[in-house]
């Protein structure tokens, strides 16, 4: 089997830990919505088993896979055409895992740089987990023989261990069976960085809620977090090349192009040279009107949780229906009894 026998499909995961931010939308959800709207077979994962990674209360764990999952839906994802569903009521990605687990090296899940900065000076009190994440994450993928994945720069690293487990799983097996996944890394110009700091990206662990615009803000929170974000005194330059330096009034021009579908360049020609009382109305009125319906509908199918799980368990349903078979091949591969083979 070949590249080329792969048909396109996209995976990507979500931690539900936190709220949702502006952040998200743009960089992740939004263009979740696009590639579901071109037709790819796309599915996306609560990774719940990810989260407990590093402790989680039980309650809160499952009312941010709940809100995770109101998010996507009110974002525009149709859990009729794409899949969604939470990772641990899908069990193949967890016994993928553990084959993963005896291919990947230690030596290369030590190199893993976001291992080091979130175990920081305890990795001896870091969970098993927490080192084992990233072969987790390439058989969340590797289960779907996913070809795409939707990601921020910072998972830049754990593709490409997936792609190292992909190969060298291939070539120990003298297979071709898992694909050669390409990351689909989200562009500098959809980061969208603090309020409060335009050096920073816009995070849910900024401990001032002002840095950012939660999915979950209605209208009038909306407005007041852009009226009082933080600019500098000058007017906005004529041209684009005039943000180079000044990274807040560049953050808030990159934030009005993309939730108006527009480039930087096209509102620059509108809107370059005008003061930020005329330029930071115009953005409220643009971010309350693109956010203040998603909250809404997330707050409305809140009330309803046992939708949101029905709707998880059919999603559920769904990725079984790829995974089953694809690790039912795997354990063929690799020599297990009742799998199949000679
Ligand atoms: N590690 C990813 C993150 O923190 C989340 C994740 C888990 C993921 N499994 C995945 C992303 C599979 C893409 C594909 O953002």
């Amino acid at each position: 089997m070949t590249e080329a026998a792969f048909t396109p499909r996209v995976f990507s995961g979500i931690q539900p830990t936190g709220h949702l931010h502006l952040g998200n939308y743009l960089g992740a959800l939004k263009r979740f919505v696009e590639t579901q709207n071109e037709g790819v077979e796309s599915l996306y994962c609560m990774v719940d088993l990810h989260a407990i990674t590093v402790w989680q209360e039980p309650e809160a764990l499952r009312r941010a896979t709940r809100e995770l999952t109101a998010g996507f839906i009110a974002s525009g994802l149709d859990p009729e055409k794409s899949i969604l569903f939470n990772q641990s009521q899908v069990a193949e990605h967890a016994q993928l895992a553990w084959i993963f687990n005896c291919v990947a090296r230690m030596g290369w899940m030590k190199r893993m740089t976001q291992f080091k900065d979130k175990a920081g000076k305890h990795a001896e009190q870091a969970s098993l987990g927490l080192f084992a994440y990233p072969a987790l994450m390439a058989a969340d993928i590797l289960v779907y023989h996913a070809t795409h994945v939707p990601v921020g720069e910072d998972q830049k690293q754990h593709l490409e261990l997936t792609r190292n487990i992909a190969a060298k799983f291939n070539h120990d097996y003298g297979v071709d069976f898992f694909p050669d996944t390409q990351p689909v890394i989200e562009g500098a110009a959809t980061r969208v960085m603090s309020l409060r700091d335009g050096e920073k990206k816009m995070s849910k662990s900024d401990s001032s809620d002002m840095s950012r615009i939660n999915l979950t803000d209605d209208a009038d929170t909306i407005a007041k977090k852009i009226r009082k974000a933080k600019t500098d005194p000058a007017p906005l330059p004529e041209a684009p090349d005039g943000l180079l330096d000044r990274p807040e009034a560049r953050n808030l021009v990159n934030i009005y192009a993309a939730l108006s579908d527009r480039s930087v360049d096209q509102v620059m020609g509108e809107m370059g040279g005008k003061p930020f009382s005329e330029f930071k109305p115009a953005l409220a009125d643009l971010a309350v009107d693109r956010i203040a319906p998603i909250s809404t509908e997330m707050e409305r199918l809140m009330q309803d949780p046992a939708e949101i799980d029905c709707i998880l368990a059919r999603g559920a349903d769904r990725a079984r229906g790829i995974a089953a078979p694809i690790l039912h091949r795997t354990y063929e591969i690799v020599g297990m009894v009742g799998a199949g083979g000679a």
